[in-house]
């Protein structure tokens, strides 16, 4: 793995020098294409590699135009020194905060209306300066870097200047609310995750966003220049004038000058203020005319140390999650500790992972006590993400207290003092003078469980709906907030309706959402139970309509089988209903308890079962299923783990998961298993669950878990990616007719083409959906042996991608099977 990594920054290191020597080819070309630094309208030019000719400014200092990226025949929109072979970009056309790139054959135009117009080979328009007034006569590029849009007067209409990137230049000033933002990394130019901005109250700050919002965190720097005490003396502008003197200009003319020290000649170097892609705001300077290799000097930097940021509220600090960050040059190195990997290979400021699972489930799945080494790390701290503090104490004991803890990472010693923490940990730093120490919990190799998180770290750690194109995944997840915010709204419509209208009866209400209704009322919601939607084990789910406003369409299940006396439980069971709300799960919003009479008020979902769906003709797209399997697994994880009460379904399958308007998977029937078994005894004489679906721990004897539903969840899996029931007995091919048995033959077989239903997506999807991986999920799940069957929690980790999946074993080794 070491040498991996090694070749591949090899690789990217000789990819650099390459890039570098033929741009400095280019050079000579660019420099005499064009000289007075006038623009007329109409002019345009072409992104292509050969003769990308830019704009350049009288002087030929500044080049504005396409900046070849090096890769995949990319451009970036921007302005550059065209006389320094450093690639040094100091703007660049930005949209929704992602830089600007352009393919090759793109094209700018400098148009009277809309100014500049960035446009794809294809005439979609990529980006356009927001010149929202008067009607631009020419371009200027102006030797000192800024590129101005002027009407006929000359007027100012657009500029860079006033829309900066990262990099302010000698004669640029940045108005109050205005702001730097720094890039991804060196070479990606999209918006970073640090900020510089001169806030309305004149404070002149740094801090992290958290993206993709602009969020801001607490300030990491900041110059005080407020109004404090003395009126007036509030920050005006930031000043970065021509002679290269970088200050905050006051309201009252005051100022507070940034760079101290030696000033450099502004008319003999290039000069430049820029707010680095690690957080670091610095000002450089380069000479004009040189000769060999020359290159960009530090002239003044701020924060002195970016690692230490320690406060909670300042985010996760520079180097990312579990890392440690150690000041190089007052620059910000990233590294992990032993038992860590960075996240992003190519990006150590994406933070680190553990290359193992820990956890309290994890811990006690496994056979062995001695699971840990202890790594023991001096002068390293994470100052947050503790959650017990140990006081006095001393080290040895801090050590073992973690030990023993499976809920703790790692301990930090220091002073008597004990902080437990687990990850993921924040801002964690190298810093001498704390004389601390942290001790690490790092798994040891060959105790590592079934699910070992992944190996290749170039797999991405990406979510379920991911897998969607953007256009479409927008929409999913409109229209998943939208079906939740509905049935949010309709649980608490019926709620604060009923609690007005029923102030008599307010001490029937369960401790919980739900609202009781007398068999009247559901009678006549009903139509007399008029039209009927479904079957089930539990009984018939007739259609209604309550009367709220312009009414409400309801599916209001009459139970068949009465518990005796039972009316406590009932109560109790249907407020752990009651309180479940999660999008992937059917709300209930009622019920009615009247002697014999017990009855059930969902919200009605338009869209019918997945049996339905799946079983019909047309057989619904990959990414949908998928889709789909993913929010019966969310949901089901609720159920197990969430919810305050575990609740165990025992009845999953297609015809217990119904589908709202945007196909949204939502289980049913929850909670109702141990409603109606609750006078029978708790050996489970009485299979629960519907065949096919049902674990052979009901068969066994065994005691039923949460396993069981893991069970019918595999079951359920493969159908949706079979498209098939489980259980086929017309099949004409006996080997065929258990759907498991058939699939786990085929998976053994090599022979996956024969079971799986697929479209043209399919091979458009990355590594994670594969359906291969799904289906090794399945078997996973359909194992004979409940503790082999992963937790639903890990479930959705693996249909995530965030845990690697491992070959199956055998799911039934001990039964004799067919084929
Ligand atoms: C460049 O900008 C400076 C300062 O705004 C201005 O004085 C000068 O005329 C501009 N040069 C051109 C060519 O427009
Ligand atoms: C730059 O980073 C952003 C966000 O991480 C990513 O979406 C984009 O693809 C990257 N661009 C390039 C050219 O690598
Ligand atoms: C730039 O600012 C410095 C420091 O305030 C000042 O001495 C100098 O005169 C300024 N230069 C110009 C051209 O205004």
């Amino acid at each position: 793995m070491p040498n991996n990594i090694g070749a591949r920054k090899l690789a990217m290191a000789f990819t650099i020098r390459l890039l570098l020597f033929s741009s400095l080819f280019l050079l000579p070309v660019s420099v005499f294409a064009q000289t007075n630094g006038g623009i007329a309208v109409g002019d345009f030019l072409t992104a292509t590699a050969a003769n990308s000719s830019p704009w350049l400014s009288p002087s030929g200092d500044f080049a504005f135009g396409f900046f070849p990226l090096g890769s995949n025949d990319l451009f970036l929109l921007s302005i550059w020194y065209a006389k320094i072979p450093d690639r040094t970009i100091v703007w660049n056309a930005d949209r929704d905060n992602e830089a600007a790139v352009a393919p090759k054959g793109s094209t700018v135009n400098l148009t009277a209306n809309s100014g500049l117009v960035l446009r794809s080979p294809q005439g979609e328009e990529l980006w356009k300066s927001e010149t929202s007034v008067g009607v631009v006569a020419n371009g200027v590029m102006n030797d000192t870097g800024n590129f101005v849009l002027q009407d006929r007067n000359s007027e100012s209409l657009w500029e860079t200047f006033n829309n900066p990137t990262d990099t302010m230049l000698p004669g640029q000033t940045l108005e109050r609310s205005g702001k730097l933002s720094s890039r991804q990394s060196e070479t990606n130019y999209s918006k970073g995750r640090f900020q510089l901005l001169l806030q309305e109250d004149g404070n002149l700050v740094l801090s992290t966003i958290n993206l993709p919002t602009n969020f801001a965190n607490e300030p990491y720097y900041a110059t005080d220049t407020t109004s404090g005490t003395v009126a007036g003396s509030e920050g005006k502008e930031l000043v970065f004038n021509v002679s290269g003197y970088l200050y905050v200009l006051r309201e009252n003319g005051g100022k507070y000058n940034l760079a101290v020290g030696e000033v450099v000649s502004a008319r003999d170097n290039y000069i430049r203020a820029t707010l680095n892609f690690d957080g670091i705001f610095a000002q450089y300077y380069h000479p004009k005319n040189f000769t060999g290799n020359v290159s960009w000097t530090l002239r003044w930097s701020e924060p002195d140390d970016i690692c230490q940021r320690n406060r909670e509220d300042s985010g996760v600090g520079v180097c990312g999650y579990n890392s440690i960050c150690t000041l190089k040059d007052k620059r910000p190195t990233c590294g992990c500790p032993k038992g860590f990997s960075l996240l992003d290979p190519n990006d150590p400021y994406r933070g680190c992972k553990p290359d193992f699972i820990q956890g309290c489930e994890e811990d006690e799945l496994s056979r062995t006590n001695d699971l840990y080494d202890v790594e023991v790390l001096t002068n390293t701290v994470w100052p947050t993400s503790d959650y017990v503090r140990l006081y006095p104490f001393t080290a040895e004991k801090c050590n073992e207290s973690c030990f023993q803890d499976c809920l703790c990472s790692v301990a930090v010693f220091r002073d008597e003092t004990c902080w437990k923490k687990k990850l993921p940990l924040s801002n964690g730093r190298v810093d001498v003078s704390l004389n601390s120490e942290a001790f690490f919990k790092v798994r040891k190799d060959n105790t590592t469980l079934q699910f070992s998180p992944m190996p290749n770290p170039d797999d991405k750690k990406k979510k379920c709906s991911n897998t969607l194109i953007p256009v479409e995944s927008v929409i999913l997840a409109t229209s998943i907030f939208v079906s939740f915010m509905f049935s949010a709204a309709v649980c608490l419509g019926f709620f604060f309706i009923f609690r007005k209208k029923q102030v008599r009866s307010i001490k029937n209400m369960l401790d919980s959402n739900l609202c009781s209704f007398s068999y009247r009322e559901l009678q006549e919601a009903t139509n007399g139970f008029k039209e009927e939607l479904g079957r089930g084990a539990f009984g018939v789910v007739y259609k209604g309509t309550i009367k709220i406003g312009s009414g409400v369409q309801v599916a209001v299940k009459k139970l068949n089988c009465v518990i005796q006396d039972g009316e406590k439980e009932f109560k109790t069971e249907l407020s752990v209903i009651g309180k479940t709300h999660h999008k992937n799960l059917v709300c209930l919003v009622g019920y009615c308890d009247e002697g014999q009479h017990r009855l059930l008020v969902y919200e009605f979902l338009s869209n019918g079962t997945l049996a339905s769906f799946l079983f019909a003709d047309t057989k619904p797209s990959w990414t949908q299923r998928i889709e789909i399997a993913c929010g019966v697994a969310k949901g089901l994880l609720y159920l197990h783990e969430e919810c305050s009460t575990q609740v165990i379904h025992c009845d999953i399958k297609p015809q217990n998961i119904l589908l709202d308007d945007y196909y949204t998977a939502r289980i049913s029937d929850f909670g109702l298993a141990k409603l109606l078994m609750m006078n029978q005894s708790h050996t489970h004489t009485a299979i629960r669950g519907t065949k096919g679906y049902v674990a052979p721990e009901w068969f066994r004897n065994m005691p039923i878990t949460a396993k069981v539903d893991v069970y019918s969840f595999g079951v359920v899996l493969l159908e949706i990616i079979c498209c098939r029931r489980s259980v086929d007995v017309d099949n004409s091919r006996e080997e065929r007719a258990i759907l498991t048995d058939w699939v786990y033959d085929c998976y053994r077989g090599g022979m996956l083409d024969a079971v799986l239903v697929l479209d043209n997506e399919v091979q458009a999807l990355d590594d994670r959906m594969k359906p291969e991986k799904l289906v090794m999920i399945a078997i996973w799940c359909i194992q004979d042996d409940p503790s082999l069957r992963p937790t639903m929690r890990k479930v959705v980790q693996m249909l995530e991608g965030v845990v690697e999946v491992h070959v199956p074993p055998c799911p039934s080794p001990y039964t004799t099977r067919t084929g």
